[in-house]
């Protein structure tokens, strides 16, 4: 949530500042701001606005015409998705403190602000805006003692909550602090320059080597220099990480949309994730990350997954994968529900956390309390270095590449090839039999292929998008291996289209949902021909009973499915376990279309970030 971009160094700050923030921008985009300290002034100098940085950068060419604040070599910018305070000017970052000598830009949620607000306001202090921010930049004004670093670790240690902060003052022109705890702080280290961001993303186009703080590190960056401890100012060091993206795979490519680019990746993307991973002699496959032995694999008795919106409905995928390929009694919990339902863990309970940013708030804490109760924990991430995997030590990351489009599409079918690679090492450790591994491991390899075949369709898709672009409402159902694939194609379209859309298991409609059926509520069906079609079908019938146009995900050359519904969305033949991996594809693509026919900011659509970081 929120995007945060510091750089000291050589370089012109705003310019630096405002295109790091741009990457940034899916993380939150309701607000922006940037304060640079230009060389002699008697002041910072900040600008801060409503809307996205393209407003930003509008309102700098105004405000920022001084050469010598185009110049200034140090600075703080920030992107912001609004949870204190309504998203408009005052509310925006920076923020300063009353005397204007401190600027902060701040991610994560000051759970005590009004306390220390109130303590502060006895102080004298007046406050601006309506956020629990500015209250610590107060509060670091209030604990200056000449030592910026010691300021923010002492104001830092009053502060109940998350926070990834990057703080500059007045009197120190050469320095950045940052600190992190439950919000994600990154540095770029390169010769003439510091880059301090919320986001590897922001940094890439300076250097690969990237330094993640941990939670309760403390950062003081000058100009290529850095300097990590923890809040008691005890020295601590942490990795270089080396980040293999490029700013190509940043870049949209051609492409209107990043959602659109990362949909056409999918068959690059799970290329990657299967590379190298797969052993189709022995029926199995690698995953080193696991760093688990067939000893250790063999000793897992019991799969616990949590997750977060479509990380949890492909985890909903990898229950099944595990129950099928491993005989492994496997349960899916919302990430959100986990710590506070006391879950059962035993000796041998295999906590799973998915999570493409590795940064959700709510599957951190799972993470947080599997590792209190003992569990095995491991982490499916595809951000390299992000918390969750770090947190977790050891797990499989997904090669899928950055996803920048706020709707998540090509991280959730790496994240089910990945689960049904998982499952079939665990399931060779069990009862899986070779013969059966090598089928699983050979269908895998294929994936790609199968992938592309769906992007083949999507001129077809397309007219069925335009078809349906103008409803208010739609539901999404399926059973067995279909189910997770209804509740995902709901999300994808409900997210980005705003159509109100629902997803349901088949035979669940008639409970209740049914009453809702009428001639412009369309029912997108996926039923692809694999066990429990027929069943489909009837549930198909009971909505075309109800004047409800029906339209079904069917595979190709399947003529018994054509009289049953209105349209037809083709994917290709393949084992039922893969089935969701084409059909989740063709609902990317119908969402993609509907909103974009709807003219909507795909990207970014209303209301949502790229990463969950508050709970
Ligand atoms: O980064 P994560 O996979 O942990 O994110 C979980 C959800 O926030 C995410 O999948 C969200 O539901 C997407 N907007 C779905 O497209």
């Amino acid at each position: 949530m929120c995007g945060i971009v510091g750089y000291v160094g050589s370089g012109k700050a705003a310019g630096i500042i405002v295109s790091g923030l741009h990457r940034l921008e899916y993380r939150g985009y309701d607000s922006a701001g940037i304060a640079v300290y230009p060389q002699g002034a008697d002041h910072l100098q900040v600008v801060k606005t409503p809307g996205k940085i393209d407003d930003l950068e509008k309102l700098m060419l105004t405000e920022f015409q001084d050469p010598a604040v185009l110049n200034a070599t140090i600075g703080i910018g920030h992107t912001r998705w609004a949870t204190h305070g309504e998203p408009n000017q005052v509310n925006a970052h920076p923020h300063m403190s009353g005397q204007g000598n401190f600027a902060i830009v701040h991610n994560g949620i000051i759970e005590n602000y009004r306390d220390l607000k109130l303590k502060l306001e006895k102080k004298d202090h007046h406050f601006r805006s309506e956020t629990d921010s500015e209250v610590l930049a107060h509060l670091i004004e209030e604990c200056y003692e000449g030592d910026l670093r010691a300021a923010v670790a002492a104001a830092l240690e009053q502060v109940e909550g998350t926070y990834g902060i990057a703080v500059i003052c007045k009197e120190h022109p050469d320095m950045i602090v940052a600190a992190r705890k439950g919000s994600p702080i990154a540095i770029g280290v390169c010769d003439d320059a510091t880059i301090v961001a919320s986001d590897v993303s922001a940094i890439i186009n300076h250097t690969n080597k990237v330094i993640f703080l941990d939670d309760g590190d403390v950062l003081l960056a000058r100009k290529g220099d850095i300097d990590i401890t923890s809040l008691k100012n005890v020295p601590v060091s942490r990795e270089l990480t080396n980040i293999d993206w490029d700013l190509t795979q940043i870049e949209k490519g051609g492409y209107e949309h990043f959602m659109h680019k990362e949909i056409h990746e999918q068959p690059e993307a799970l290329a990657n994730a299967i590379r190298g991973r797969l052993v189709v002699e022995d029926g199995t496959s690698k995953l080193s990350g696991m760093q688990m032995d067939a000893y250790e694999l063999a000793r897992i008795d019991r799969v616990l997954i949590a997750a977060c919106g479509t990380s949890f409905y492909a985890g909903m995928v990898g229950k099944y994968y595990f129950e099928d390929f491993a005989d492994i009694p496997a349960e899916i919990q919302q990430a959100a529900e986990f710590r506070y339902r006391n879950p059962i863990i035993q000796r041998d309970t295999c906590m799973l956390a998915i999570s493409q940013s590795g940064e959700t708030a709510d599957t951190l804490a799972a993470v947080r309390e599997a590792k209190r109760k003992g569990a095995i924990v491991l982490g499916l991430c595809n951000v390299v270095g992000s918390t969750i995997a770090r947190e977790a030590g050891r797990g499989v990351y997904l090669h899928a590449g950055p996803e920048i489009g706020v709707a998540s599409t090509k991280a959730f079918t790496c994240q089910v090839a990945v689960l049904a690679m998982m499952a079939v090492a665990l399931g060779r450790t069990r009862r899986l039999s070779i013969q059966a591994g090598r089928q699983i491991a050979e269908s895998l390899q294929k994936v790609p292929e199968l992938a592309q075949k769906v992007l083949d369709q999507e001129k077809a898709i397309i007219t069925v998008a335009e078809k349906y672009a103008g409803v208010q409402d739609a539901f999404f159902i399926g059973r067995g291996y279909m189910y997770p694939c209804a509740m995902e194609g709901a999300l994808k379209l409900k997210e980005i289209s705003y159509i109100h859309a629902e997803g349901y298991h088949a035979a669940e409609l008639k409970h209740g949902p049914i009453a809702l059926l009428e001639e412009n509520v369309p029912v997108f069906a996926c039923c692809p021909d694999v066990p429990g079609k027929s069943k489909t079908i009837g549930n198909m019938q009971e909505c075309r009973a109800r004047k409800a146009p029906v339209i079904a995900f069917a595979t190709e050359g399947d003529e018994e499915i054509a009289p049953h519904c209105d349209d037809l969305i083709v994917i290709p033949r393949c084992p039922e376990f893969l089935a969701p991996i084409p059909v989740v594809i063709a609902e990317q693509l119908l969402a993609y279309h509907v909103a974009r026919l709807r003219g909507l900011p795909i990207d970014q659509p209303r209301n949502l970030a790229k990463s969950v970081t508050v709970e």
